[in-house]
């Protein structure tokens, strides 16, 4: 799939632009602050239905202005499409002109995977930006994913308020029950969902990065879970002592994780910062494999200035990676790529000029 048009209105710094992209490759350069990844967080957000920076959509109005709106134009099943999201109090979302009712049924039909200089995060932080991972590509895929994530976050606000109520009111340990026989039926759902993306993975990134080594590392993506689909409910009574005391819920999917394994060992603690970066680069384009292999479309490659971490030798394995998909890079330098065909657009203060 590819994105033909992107029409850009109060939206962070930009009053109004209209970008036209190429289906290959596109370089959207221009020194710093000018408004380069606010063109990939325009993407992003009507592929994900959120940014990636920010959960306070206000944030994404221009300033002064009251309402804010992205189109893009794009192609997939070589048919033409076109999404549109109206951000005032609240995100409206369009399709083909016709609103849309729930966030899931945008999720998914622009298909992106983006590399940010922040991705080593998933590596260095806490657990949540592994989920957060998971998240995204899952919910491309998979609609349902979005769904039982968000009753599952749901009940387990409730459950973790009832706890406080045990606690500091007295109430009756036994109502608990109900928010527990909820959780394991959601969470079982969500463990498979996440079991299945995480094999797919697996298979994926281990020939990536074996290459990308020349055999010399071997890759593996390890789920670590506190739960199974016979011990949840059973695992979650047996703390329900802990989690009284502690006010919030110890057990299931929301506590989830995985490890990335170079050779016998978690990359996060024992690897090199060289091969940090090189197995969060082989996770993105398994990710991007996986998109592929489900839906037979290539999704669209967003790179955050992305050229930065990667010496020449490396670009143009990497290039080679991804030489099928719509690629939309930013950077600082004006780059030169003399293996391909590409567009080339300077940002200058929220201003695109196409050179
Ligand atoms: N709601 C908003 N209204 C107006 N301007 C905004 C808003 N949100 C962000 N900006 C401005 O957008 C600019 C940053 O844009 P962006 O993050 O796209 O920069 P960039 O070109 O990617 O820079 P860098 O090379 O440093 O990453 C900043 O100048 C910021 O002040
Ligand atoms: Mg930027």
């Amino acid at each position: 799939m590819y994105i033909k048009e992107i029409i850009l209105e109060n939206f962070r710094n930009y009053k109004y632009e209209k970008i036209e992209l190429n289906e290959n490759t596109n370089i959207i350069f221009g020194d710093n602050a000018q408004g380069k990844t606010n063109i990939l967080e325009a993407i992003f957000m009507l592929g994900l239905g959120k940014s990636f920076r920010t959960n306070k959509d206000k944030e994404l109005i221009k300033e002064n202005e009251k309402n804010s709106k992205i189109e893009i134009k794009f192609v997939k099943n070589n048919r033409n499409e076109k999404i549109k999201l109206e951000i005032t109090d609240k995100k409206r979302f369009y399709i083909n002109d016709i609103p849309v009712k729930k966030i899931s049924e945008i999720v998914g039909k622009i298909n992106i995977v983006l590399f940010s200089p922040e991705d080593i995060e998933i590596l260095r932080n806490e657990p949540i930006k592994r989920r957060k991972f998971l998240n995204i590509m899952i919910s491309q895929l998979r609609p349902m994913y979005i769904h039982l994530m968000s009753e599952y976050n749901k009940g387990l606000e409730q459950r973790n308020n009832y706890l406080k109520q045990i606690k500091y009111e007295n109430k009756s340990k036994n109502n608990l029950e109900i928010w527990d026989e909820q959780l394991v039926k959601l969470g079982i759902k969500i463990y498979e969902y996440r079991k299945e993306f995480i094999e797919k993975t697996n298979k994926k990134i281990k020939e990536i990065h074996s290459k990308i080594t020349n055999n010399k590392e071997n890759i593996e993506i390890k789920y670590k879970t506190n739960i199974n689909k016979d011990n949840y409910l059973k695992k979650l009574k047996e703390n329900i002592e802990i989690d009284i005391q502690k006010g919030y819920t110890s057990v299931g999917i929301h506590r989830d994780d995985f490890e990335i394994i170079i050779n016998g060992k978690n990359v996060a603690i024992y690897g090199s910062q060289g091969q940090q970066r090189s197995s969060i680069i082989s996770l993105k384009l398994a990710e991007a494999e996986v998109i592929y292999d489900e839906i037979e479309e290539y999704p669209v490659i967003l790179l955050d200035d992305f050229m930065s971490e990667l010496d020449k030798k490396r670009i143009h394995g990497f290039i080679n990676n991804i030489k099928n998909n719509q690629v939309i890079i930013t950077c600082t330098e004006k780059i030169r790529l003399d293996t391909m065909v590409y567009n080339l657009y300077k940002v200058e203060n929220a201003t695109v000029e196409k050179k």
